[in-house]
């Protein structure tokens, strides 16, 4: 089959023409408008991206979980995941590291999953809090409330929130998600779990002063056990990538074709990525590039274009708000190129 770049009006002529737009699912809700973007296209943009920024040496791992500190900072991984499913990739992205924040994306999706959209919003919040992602004080200001899933304590308290009668119970739903959302079984990193877990001093007083103020039902410290190993599942850049996509088909997995999530959550969960994805620098990135976007202090990054292609990035020095140096900068390139902004979409 030949790629077509269709417009959103000539996707509907294709369609009515019967034109062969093979990989288009029409059961997901973006269906109408998920067109392939061409093969040769995605190669070239995510190969100019590799090229330009490949040698950038901006930015510093992450080293207060001092495990992070160790990884080396060349790795580069940069994957696209379309329609089709298909994986493009460049670089190291079959290198294995912890997925960290990133992992409060498909943790929340379990709960809206479970318990449905209102769930979080009631006991967590969806706001954008302003403050760094494991801020003390903006707990204090708000009492607990008017969190998100994306900064720890809504995160911590989002774990808090999975149904089951053991911690078991729980961490296997938690790892599951993760995989469904990845088309591939999933582990943790034992040593940065052990890392982080002799480390995150911080994390078990925010898990107590959450609980203090009510705000979740799990006994804290077991919660922050299984957010710190939650932190540290290993993922790819080509994961992140598949992640992405299933994010950007309404929670249908385009490798496995496997539903992970109702389509009914996604909207939320992109908008929370669009608001709190990037800590102090998510609305620049907004701004810059119309992208919901997660980010993680392992030096991953997964951006989503509705209807179009999820992205998945791996290079480990981050900026001063936490997020990939060299990561944000091939997304950006790759947005402009594919233009994949869901705010430019006037065509
Ligand atoms: O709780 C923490 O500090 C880490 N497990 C995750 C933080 C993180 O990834 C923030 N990201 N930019």
């Amino acid at each position: 089959m030949t790629d077509l770049t269709l417009t959103r009006r000539g996707m509907i002529s294709a369609l009515l023409a019967g034109a062969a737009v093979g990989t288009v699912d029409l059961g997901m809700p973006f269906s109408a408008f998920a067109a392939n973007i061409p093969g040769g296209r995605v190669d070239a943009a995510i190969k100019a991206a590799y090229d330009r920024f490949k040698d950038l040496k901006e930015g510093k791992n992450a080293d207060y979980i001092p495990a992070l500190a160790e990884v080396p900072s060349a790795y580069f991984g940069i994957a696209l995941v379309g329609a089709d499913g298909r994986v493009h990739e460049v670089g190291d992205t079959k290198q294995l590291f912890s997925i960290q924040s990133i992992s409060k994306v498909f943790t929340a999706a379990l709960v809206m999953q479970e318990s449905g959209n209102q769930k979080l919003e009631e006991t967590v919040g969806v706001d954008a809090t302003g403050k760094v992602f494991n801020s003390i004080e903006a707990i204090e200001q708000y009492k607990g409330k008017e969190m998100n899933p994306f900064v720890n304590p809504g995160a911590i308290a989002t774990v808090g929130n999975v149904k089951g009668s053991s911690p078991d119970e729980v961490w296997n739903k938690i790892l599951k998600i993760h995989s469904d959302f990845a088309g591939r079984p999933l582990e943790v990193n034992q040593p940065v779990y052990k890392s982080e877990g002799d480390t995150n001093q911080r994390n078990r007083a925010i898990s107590q002063l959450m609980s203090a103020y009510g705000r979740f039902p799990m006994d804290p410290a077991v919660a922050v056990d299984l957010y710190t190993r939650q932190c540290s599942i290993n993922v790819t850049a080509h994961d992140l990538a598949v992640m992405g996509a299933t994010l950007a088909f309404g929670g249908r997995n385009p490798a496995t074709g496997k539903r992970v999530i109702d389509p009914s959550h996604v909207p939320g969960l992109l908008a929370i990525m669009s608001t709190a994805g990037m800590y102090d620098d998510t609305g620049k990135w907004l701004y810059d590039t119309g992208l919901p976007t997660k980010s993680g202090v392992g030096g991953g990054l997964v951006a989503v274009s509705p209807g179009k292609c999820g992205i998945g990035t791996f290079a480990p020095p981050l900026d001063a708000a936490g997020n990939s140096v060299r990561g944000q900068r091939a997304i950006s390139d790759i947005n402009t190129a594919l233009n994949l902004n869901p705010y430019a979409q006037f065509s």
